[in-house]
């Protein structure tokens, strides 16, 4: 074929080519290892001496030609093919926002942040136990003797598996084991919080079978009463969000702390209000005290060294307090209309600086 009619045709079939895949199909068949140019370029050996150096040099111009007018044309398709995927993925941006229905936090879940992010702030970290437990680290562990009203049936939600040692299974009835776990898997010191669910068997306005705990553990070498009460009185403060918020400690009774409290934030009662604050009532809000040695004893850990103190908080009651929520049994019914009215904006994320509940 004459060279002129040869290069027409392939580039007919080059701007034919309407795809990448058609595109290399030509090139295969001319420039390929049997291409027609190719094989043009291999024959030049057959020809007159005297006739290969100008058929030589007509040659590779064909094929330079081709292969640039081949990388042209896909440089087209490419261009072509982000044009259109541009197209294809456009977004209007200048479109006005709208309102879209947005979902709501549980205040259980605003609470825990809060929580974590004041504890947080005081080089606390979280730390985490199972829903199920066994007899050990639920009440053994903790100097829970098995005659403690904690342990019978009309409390405690027992399973029908049992543990290693032929106890029943149960359903933690406070995150205290957490502690247990804590000081068991790790090495002293410990400042942690463990907040989670707990179960007992009991209903009314204040009491649902699962509701939420949180844990405190401290334990170092030189660990003190007045530790306790600094960190507790800086904690109610941050999360009241009021500086002046009186408190009191009141002498109680658990059996994994030894001294036991109970701590107080003043407040003010009327008839169907409460005002966390200020005021000249008292209401309870946790549980504390000394970490007893006998609970240190069980983990391994030496009393004489190692001391410390913990507290439990139910995290329910403070979002019922601070938030004024009346029911406790109304956190768990699921109604949207209950969660729109007391739940909270999704990222707005709790923080100690630039705010706790805004
Ligand atoms: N575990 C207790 C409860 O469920 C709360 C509690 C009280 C936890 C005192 C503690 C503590 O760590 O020191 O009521």
């Amino acid at each position: 074929m004459e060279l002129g009619a040869l290069k027409a045709e392939i580039e007919a079939a080059i701007a034919a080519a309407g795809s990448p895949e058609a595109l290399e199909a030509v090139r295969v068949a001319e420039l390929g290892r049997k291409g027609r140019i190719t094989e043009l370029v291999k024959s030049l050996g057959t020809l007159p001496p005297e006739e290969r150096p100008r058929a030589g040099q007509a040659y590779n111009e064909l094929k330079r030609e081709i292969e640039a007018a081949i990388a042209a044309r896909r440089a087209a398709l490419e261009a072509a093919a982000l044009e259109a995927r541009l197209a294809r993925e456009r977004t209007d941006v200048t479109l006005p926002a709208r309102e879209r229905p947005e979902g709501r936090i549980h205040p259980v879940s605003q609470v825990t942040e809060e929580i974590v992010a004041i504890f947080a702030d005081m080089g606390f970290t979280v730390a985490e136990g199972p829903d199920v437990e066994d007899d050990w680290h639920n009440f053994e562990a903790l100097n829970i003797p098995p005659e403690h009203p904690a342990r019978q049936m009309q409390d405690t939600f027992y399973l029908e598996s049992r543990d290693a040692q032929g106890q029943p299974l149960l359903l933690r009835t406070h995150t205290s084991p957490v502690q247990i776990r804590t000081m068991r898997a790790g090495k002293p010191p410990f400042r942690i919080i463990a907040p989670g669910r707990v179960y007992r068997r009991d209903y009314d306005m204040t009491h649902t079978p699962m509701f939420h705990q949180v844990e405190g553990l401290v334990i170092d070498r030189r660990t003190h009463m007045g530790h306790l009460k600094g960190c507790l009185t800086e904690f109610v403060r941050a999360f009241f969000e009021r500086d002046d918020v009186p408190v009191r400690f009141r002498p109680s009774y658990f059996p994994f702390t030894e001294p036991s409290a109970e701590m107080d934030v003043g407040c003010r009662r009327s008839k169907d209000e409460l005002v966390v604050g200020e005021g000249s009532d008292w209401l309870e809000i946790l549980g504390c005290g000394m970490v007893h040695p006998r609970v240190l004893e069980a983990v391994g850990l030496d009393p004489d060294v190692w001391q410390g103190f913990a507290f439990g908080m139910g995290i329910d009651r403070v979002a019922m307090l601070k938030y004024g929520i009346p029911d406790l049994r109304t956190f768990f019914e699921g109604d949207l209309r209950w969660l729109e009215h007391y739940g909270f904006r999704p990222l707005e994320v709790p923080t100690t600086f630039g705010g706790l509940s805004r």
